[in-house]
């Protein structure tokens, strides 16, 4: 990446839309009679399933310009698709559709990913699926291909093993439609965008502290969504400004909502210098942030419930925690190991070539601050996970090192303008 060496970033840009919200507009716009128009949404490999997917099941789903709009006669008119629901590498997509799925209690269909989906644990979300009464098989009782039969499904009381807002939101789409009422209790908050957005459309839903209560049987409504950019994608701005002289960007339009906000308060912790100015909204909070440049961040330590609230920019902040002035650490996040790849392992291996040192945990790390030159010939591993391959991108433009990838084609998934628009935030010094 030679074009990004050389030089500090400056500038003012927006991120693309929130992932999370943009599937769950595309979900929820299909199970709701009438005309959702999602406004800026994230436009990616990852979100372009749902899109597909949506279709596949009957809804009217289009792109115009930049939105996406989804016209559907609701959730009883959905059918069982003709062929396989290919989720590519979202792990969102597979498991909230399999929720959504055993909810309409007519629907044959089967749904499979590619390679990294394969490996990622299903059970999660077919365990309470199964209590509620739904018909699945996995591979392996635990793998991709998901395999969904016509069953009539029955509330669910429910207390969540893991942090997982997929699992959450799985279980509370197969309520919407069941007769009574479904709890989930979670023992730290995930993100909230299921319950957010199903209120929106006419859901019966109520949200008290870590339970979540949805009476099932309403018809939901088709309701418009203006999508915020995605916080998980401005993480790498923000970590790339904190770390680089005369660095100074602001992002605009960046969803604040505090379920997904954690990286804030971790940057505010360590002394970043982050400004933030909310914007008037009624839904999703979202904001513009401004990040300069900070020689002096302290470390940081995280653990417990503000692990769910910056779960995907683990990966970053270990970047982050390389330029601070002494040892930071990671704990209780073993979930890191079960997303697009072992987080764990693939931050530590990859990190490690820029001579960065850690001591591996079963739930995080400690990393020591400081990194040394790159070995000539040296090979980085993308993993096929975007959240990966833009933290290399980062961490080699923060160094001023010039680094070779071996795949960089995940970073689709969620941030498809991503080296262009560091390019464009690129000034010469
Ligand atoms: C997501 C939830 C999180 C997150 C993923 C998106 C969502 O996963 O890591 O990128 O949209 O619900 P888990 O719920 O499995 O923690």
């Amino acid at each position: 990446m030679k074009q990004l060496l050389n030089g500090t970033f400056q500038g003012t840009v927006r991120v693309p839309g929130d992932k999370s919200i943009t599937h769950r507009a595309l979900m929820l716009g299909a199970l709701s009679e009438g005309t959702t128009q999602i406004y800026r949404p994230l436009i990616s490999a990852d979100t372009l399933r749902t899109f597909e997917n949506m279709r596949q099941l009957g809804a009217e789903v289009t792109q115009e310009g930049d939105d996406f709009k989804v016209v559907s006669k609701g959730h009883d008119h959905l059918i069982s698709p003709d062929a396989v629901l290919y989720t590519g590498n979202s792990g969102t997509t597979t498991r909230l559709i399999t929720g959504l799925l055993a909810g309409l209690n007519n629907i044959t269909a089967s749904v499979e990913g590619d390679a990294t989906i394969a490996k990622r644990p299903m059970d999660r979300v077919v365990i309470p699926l199964s209590e509620m009464g739904a018909d699945i098989s996995l591979k392996d009782g635990r793998y991709p291909p998901v395999n969904i039969h016509p069953a009539v499904l029955k509330p669910l009381e429910y207390d969540m093993p893991v942090a997982s807002a997929q699992v959450k939101s799985a279980i509370l789409f197969a309520g919407l439609f069941t007769d009574g009422e479904t709890i989930v209790r979670e023992t730290h908050q995930s993100r909230n965008h299921s319950e957010i957005m199903m209120g929106q459309f006419g859901a019966d839903i109520s949200v008290s502290g870590t339970t979540v209560k949805l009476q099932g049987g309403k018809k939901l409504s088709a309701s418009d969504v203006t999508v915020p950019g995605d916080i998980s994608s401005a993480a790498f701005l923000i970590v790339l400004a904190l770390i680089t002289k005369d660095a100074d960007i602001t992002i605009e339009n960046v969803s604040l909502n505090e379920t997904r906000s954690g990286i804030i308060d971790v940057v505010k912790a360590c002394g970043g210098k982050l400004t933030i100015t909310e914007r008037d909204s009624k839904g999703e909070k979202f904001g513009d942030i401004r990040v300069q440049y900070t020689p002096d961040l302290k470390p940081f330590h995280i653990s417990g419930d503000i692990i769910p609230r910056l779960i995907d920019e683990i990966p970053i902040l270990t970047v982050l925690a390389v330029f601070a002035d002494g040892e930071s650490t990671v704990r209780g996040a073993e979930e890191l190991r079960f997303k697009e790849t072992d987080r764990i392992t693939a931050v530590i291996a990859e990190l490690t070539k820029f001579g960065v040192s850690f001591e591996e945990y079963e739930d995080g790390f400690k990393v020591k601050p400081g990194y040394k030159k790159v070995k000539q010939d040296e090979l980085f591993k993308g993993y096929h996970d975007h959240r990966i391959i833009m933290m290399l991108i980062v961490m080699a433009a923060a160094a001023n090192t010039n680094i070779e990838i071996d795949d960089q084609s995940a970073i689709d998934v969620s941030f498809p303008s991503f080296v262009s628009d560091l390019e464009g935030l690129r000034k010469d010094r």
